[in-house]
């Protein structure tokens, strides 16, 4: 028996999983965002180990036999969040998350102070990256600043509660832009330049090792009779790639969340961060992957129908992401004449609502709803919101292919692969085919329980196959001209407006 946690944003997910992968049981408990100010996003890591213990709790509670046998655990976690320990390993503020825009300015003093910060890291600074926003509480909050005994990412403090070890593995620390991507260790020259050093960082491993073992306390409390090994696990991307087996070189895979992230596997380092392209280690020894990240895909989504659709009622919201392609399928079905007939005012959608990583780097970037005419209705709006959704993927797979990724068909994974509308929008759009599998809906939650498998012995290639097809979306080939066309006026909306934010 193996468990998988998957530290997410919005919840934690746990799952118990035996020797063939099936998933034997799950729970699950739901957080919440603090957005104080304009661009931050915090969450406490004490509520993150109180929802994952609460889970483990509840595997054990209705699985005692099976807990008995439990072998590893295997932890994916939200990615670049800053944990902030004192001597005590005490919690000093919260965390700021991944999708905290506040340290844009750090990022170019960043860059200043590390002037081949790029060649090391493979990297653009990004406000969404852990090392800026240690320049902001050094400058802002200096008093906590000189408390840091050690940072931690956000999996990386759920594994010292349970093992005691400050340990990180390749795949989640690359996004802190500490680490030398091509050597898979910290970098002294980054570390230093802004007061730090390789004891304010965990010990590195691969996300296949073993990190060490649960504690004794939570063995007991769990019921587990042989000593449990913690897997290294990897940063959310990393291990749903493991978990859909997105393991070979140009093996590529689609995320469609809360955030929305296209993930190509190399066997080398490909550095293009001018490109906006993200360059990291894969949770796999010797593996690298490039990404590109949308900030907003089903939180646009969301938006669009609480704010557009006048539905403010959260339940509903979750029940429209789902309903909500066949009902703007209704209005504007996708075929030449769907479009010829609701072409007045059918505007194109920015969906930089939190501002936006690829193609542009730019917390700042804003959403825009442009081409509004009287003929306008509010279907009209919410398939505008579709389209930019999956016209940011476009763009953003166009500069992964820049960067030399061979894609042939794409995995896809996350919520929105249940929206079949979209994922017409975004095929037809990108051009290229999207195989939805039965571990689509999964997340990050098998690719840990399948690290930790791997962290006991296990042959990495039989434990990474990939799951059944079980419906390939094609692009809709009677209406690309027309998506083209609109693609085009979508590409030179931005660069048009930046400046005026
Ligand atoms: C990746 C990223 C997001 C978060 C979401 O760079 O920031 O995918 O990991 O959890």
């Amino acid at each position: 028996m193996y468990i998988g946690i998957d530290l997410g944003t919005s919840s934690v997910k746990s799952i118990l999983i035996d020797e063939n992968q099936s998933i034997i049981d799950s729970s699950s408990v739901e957080f919440s965002i603090s957005r104080p100010y304009p661009l931050w996003s915090e969450q406490d890591p004490k509520e993150w180990w109180a929802g994952v213990l609460q889970t483990l709790k509840s595997l054990s509670a209705n699985n005692p036999k099976e807990m008995k046998n439990l072998k590893a655990i295997g932890i994916s976690g939200q990615m670049h969040g800053a944990v902030l320990l004192d001597n005590h390993d005490d919690v000093l503020r919260p965390a700021i998350l991944w999708n905290d825009g506040r340290c844009q300015a750090e990022c170019e003093e960043l860059e200043k102070l590390v002037p081949d910060l790029r060649e090391i890291t493979s990297n653009i600074a990004m406000a969404g990256f852990t090392a800026p926003k240690l320049l902001w509480v050094k400058k802002f909050e200096n008093d906590i600043f000189k408390k840091v005994n050690k940072v931690l990412l956000p999996k990386d403090y759920i594994r010292l509660k349970l093992t005691g070890k400050y340990v990180a593995e390749m795949s989640d620390a690359s996004g802190t832009l500490w680490l030398d991507n091509n050597k898979r260790d910290w970098s002294d020259k980054i570390l230093n330049a802004q007061g730090l050093s390789r004891d304010h960082m965990p010990k590195l491993i691969e996300g296949s090792e073993n990190s060490g073992t649960l504690l004794k306390e939570f063995q007991d409390l769990l019921g587990c009779e042989n000593n449990v090994i913690i897997a290294g696990g990897g940063g959310d991307n990393a291990s749903t790639a493991v978990g859909m087996g997105i393991v070979n070189d140009d093996d590529t895979l689609i995320s469609i969340g809360t955030s929305g992230v296209i993930f190509n596997v190399s066997n080398k380092v490909n550095a293009h961060p001018e490109l906006t392209v993200h360059s990291f280690c894969h949770a796999l020894p010797k593996k690298w992957h490039t990404m590109v990240v949308n900030l907003a895909v089903s939180s646009a989504i969301n938006w669009g129908v609480e704010v557009l659709a006048n539905d403010r009622d959260p339940n509903n919201i979750i029940k429209n992401l789902l309903s909500l392609g066949e009902q703007v399928k209704a209005h504007i079905p996708l075929t030449p004449k769907g479009f010829e007939e609701n072409n007045n005012g059918l505007p194109i959608f920015l969906p930089y609502l939190s501002g936006e990583r690829t193609p542009c780097n730019d917390m700042n970037a804003k959403g825009m709803m442009t081409g509004l005419t009287l003929e306008t209705t509010t279907a009209k709006m919410m398939y505008a919101v579709l389209e930019g959704v999956a016209f940011n993927f476009r763009q953003s797979l166009e500069c992964l292919q820049q960067a030399g990724a061979k894609i042939s068909h794409i995995f896809a994974s996350g919520g929105g692969t249940q929206n079949l509308y979209l994922m017409d929008l975004i095929a037809t759009s990108m051009n290229v085919e999207l195989h939805i599998t039965e571990e689509s809906a999964v997340g990050g939650a098998l690719g840990a329980g399948r690290l930790a498998m791997i962290s006991t012995g296990k042959n990495i290639a039989d434990v990474t196959h990939k799951p059944k097809v079980t419906n390939i979306i094609k692009p809709l080939k009677n209406i690309q001209t027309i998506l083209d066309t609109r693609y085009n006026t979508y590409q030179k909306i931005y660069p048009n407006v930046k400046n005026l934010y």
